[in-house]
């Protein structure tokens, strides 16, 4: 199902990036794939934005729940893929949702902050659009005509 495959997509795409930030943080000349001509992920994952929690001072920085997006991420796409245990549709779509805000809020640091192009980074918008389009809605939407749950 849509769901699941594209939360699988997002897990793998946050696994690189999560091995691009620990490749970074342990070498710092490490060069990731990702940064291109056109524009580098290394920029992203190296700024504050990073760390949203700590960015918005939810969580100290550095500190232990200071997570990565793309931990976050991980964890996210990672209850996508677990989707089929919990099918609950209104709580996919508000998830869905969720993570087209992050990304809406993602894309304009990305262009307006950062002035960069990401290529990981759009990976990560065109699966939250997609999940969203085409995944929990149509799901959502199933659901509530045949009135399953
Ligand atoms: C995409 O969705 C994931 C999972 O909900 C979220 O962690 C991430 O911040 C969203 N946006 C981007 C650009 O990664």
């Amino acid at each position: 199902m849509l769901v699941q495959a594209l939360g699988l997509g997002g897990l793998l795409v946050a696994l690189y990036a999560l091995y691009v930030e620990t490749s970074m943080k342990a070498d710092e000349f490490y060069e990731p794939a990702c940064v291109t001509r056109w524009g580098s992920c290394a920029t992203v994952f190296k700024s504050d934005y990073a760390h949203l929690l700590s960015h918005w001072g939810l969580v100290s920085k550095n500190g232990q729940w200071d997570l990565s997006l793309a931990t976050l991420g991980a964890m996210n796409y990672a209850v996508y893929i677990a989707y089929p245990l919990w099918r609950a549709p209104t709580l996919l779509l508000t998830l869905s949702l969720a993570s087209c805000g992050f990304s809406i809020y993602l894309l304009y640091v990305l262009k307006v902050v950062l002035q960069d192009f990401c290529v990981v980074c759009t990976t990560f918008h065109v699966i939250n659009f997609s999940m969203f389009a085409f995944g929990a809605l149509p799901e959502y939407r199933r659901r509530k005509i045949f009135k399953a749950d």
